[in-house]
């Protein structure tokens, strides 16, 4: 009898920490999500540090997205895969989380794909089984001194991918490569070879292995940069079809940890050939964005969109300050998720990302901005909340005489934001080092950032999104990204343009406010 009670008891005891533990686990939507640098239009987790997107796939009307996630703390910690889901990519509903560190280690980064022919079998026909491969990363291992505490492992669902089990055949590939950094896997179908491709990260180089049934890998080949020494991190790969023909080449996201366009991380890419063994480039390395805060940038499987269009998000932070950055509850937000389309200059490939059309739907009123010559400063007024905004202006470079011009972010405290064009330059310069107080992380505070123009002359198309804490800049119709981070004591509440050593000449532009997707009143 009074074993039997003890045995009760500890069931009981077990049931309500496992339970505790979900409950844990689930996302914290009872939380107020109005805090000063919270984000109104970015996806950001309602608590606890969050880094890469991951398992991004669409399916049944739901685009789904995971990320590095670490439930207990708002630093960087024993790793899991959080979720969030969304219909339109404008508004974000967090899910519970779906992957938990386990015997073999964290659950470090990697991608998802739906198996509609059910090649892995973990589903059948009438249910498609979800397929995600992840680097299981072994913390014991890594601090032994071991080579291969990184491998590749996956876990299905068949629910949509609510819900996952991890293969029991876990890991499916082991390194034996000799080279410790093995991660994050990204798959891809090649359909002329009818086998699925796994792109990872390997150090300075990515390699490429198929398999036929996602279970089973074998290796295919490695691609790289003669001298580069630099670690690569979450790669993507996939088909793209250039923008007004016929061709389709072949693009390779890189994330690169050191040495990014403006200090620290950085996405890249190349464009070029996969012919189901090896991936040719054709282009030279290219930056994805110039500013210092999107990485881990990859795309979506599965979007319902046309073969000339593949949809992505990054992780808008920088592996230098971004434990640092003076969030309480929750650490780092997505970008905005983009199209990215391919093009062709002379013999350059190249890529446009434009944010996705869908953030129209947060549209409030719109402000009419007239022609104007501007010889010193102009103050944009209307109904609009700067740091809630999205501004297009339209610049004719031909006739603008400044050697300087430029858009300031300002609030009451006197902190800016200032971007700066330079045309004789051809140079972009943003300037955060007034953007807030200081003290954080020396890094963040180091700067101006700066980009190449990549123009002269002609008509200058800008459009920024301003959403609390980041400016996302979008120019020459999506050729020149740049996204930059900042934390203002109060949100930015001016916005000014402004002219140096002559005119500049705004052909006009509008301003949106735009609405929180939350739907949180407006201050
Ligand atoms: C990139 C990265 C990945 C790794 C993950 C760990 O930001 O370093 O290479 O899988 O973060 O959280």
């Amino acid at each position: 009898m009074n074993k039997r009670f003890i045995l009760i008891v500890l069931l009981l005891l077990s049931f309500y920490s496992c339970k505790e533990m979900q409950k844990d686990r689930q996302p914290d939507t009872s939380r107020s999500l109005t805090e000063t640098h919270r984000p109104k239009f970015h996806f950001t987790p309602a608590a606890a540090w969050m880094n890469d997107p991951n398992g991004m796939y669409y399916l049944g009307g739901t685009y789904h997205l995971s990320y590095q996630y670490y439930p207990d703390s708002t630093v960087w910690g024993p790793m899991h895969w959080g979720h969030a889901t969304s219909r339109d990519l404008v508004s974000w509903e967090e899910q519970a989380v779906i992957l938990y560190p386990d015997s073999l280690g964290y659950i470090f980064s990697g991608s998802a794909v739906v198996d509609t022919q059910n090649t892995s079998g973990f589903g059948s026909k009438d249910s498609i089984p979800v397929v995600a491969a992840f680097t299981h990363h072994n913390p014991e291992g890594e601090q032994a001194g071991i080579q291969d505490f990184q491998y590749q492992s996956l876990a299905y669902s068949l629910d949509k991918g609510y819900t996952w089990t991890k293969y029991e055949g876990n890991p499916v590939l082991k390194n034996n490569t000799g080279i410790r950094d093995f991660r994050d896997p990204k798959l891809v179908w090649h359909a002329e070879s009818s086998q699925w491709i796994m792109a990872l990260a390997v150090y300075d180089r990515v390699q490429f292995y198929g398999s036929e049934n996602l279970r089973q890998w074998q290796y295919l080949s490695e691609f790289g940069i003669e001298g580069d020494t630099r670690l690569w991190e979450c790669p993507d790969l996939f088909p793209l079809k250039v923008a007004d023909g016929e061709e389709t080449k072949w693009v390779l996201i890189v994330s690169i940890q050191q040495q990014g366009p403006n200090g620290g991380t950085g996405t890249s890419y190349f464009v070029g050939d996969f012919d189901g063994t090896a991936f040719t480039a054709e282009s030279r390395q290219q930056w994805l964005d110039w500013g210092a805060d999107n990485y881990a940038f990859v795309t979506w499987d599965n979007a319902p969109v046309d073969q000339s269009r593949r949809l992505g998000i990054g992780w808008m932070s920088n592996w230098q300050y971004a434990q640092e950055v003076p969030t309480e509850k929750w650490r780092s937000a997505m970008t905005l998720p983009r199209e990215l389309t391919l093009h062709r200059a002379d013999d350059r490939y190249y890529l446009k990302s434009l944010p996705v059309e869908t953030l129209s739907k947060l549209r409030s009123a719109e402000t009419k901005i007239s022609p104007e010559i501007i010889s010193k400063k102009k103050e944009l007024q209307g109904n609009f909340l700067v740091s809630q905004s999205e501004m297009q202006l339209l610049i004719d470079l031909d006739k603008t005489t400044a050697n300087e011009f430029g858009i300031t972010f300002s609030n009451e405290e006197g902190e800016v934001l200032k971007v700066a064009f330079y045309p004789a330059e051809n140079l972009i310069r943003v300037d955060r080092r007034q953007s807030g107080p200081e003290g954080f992380s020396d890094s963040f505070f180091k700067g101006p950032h700066t980009a190449p123009l990549q123009m002269q002359g002609g008509l200058l198309d800008l459009q920024f999104f301003s959403d609390v804490t980041s400016l996302e800049l979008f120019a020459l119709e999506g050729a020149l990204n740049f996204t930059d981070i900042f934390f203002p004591s109060s949100p930015y509440s001016r916005v000014t343009l402004w002219s140096k050593q002559g005119d500049l000449v705004l052909v006009g532009g509008r301003v949106y406010g735009l609405n929180s997707f939350r739907g949180d009143p407006w201050p």
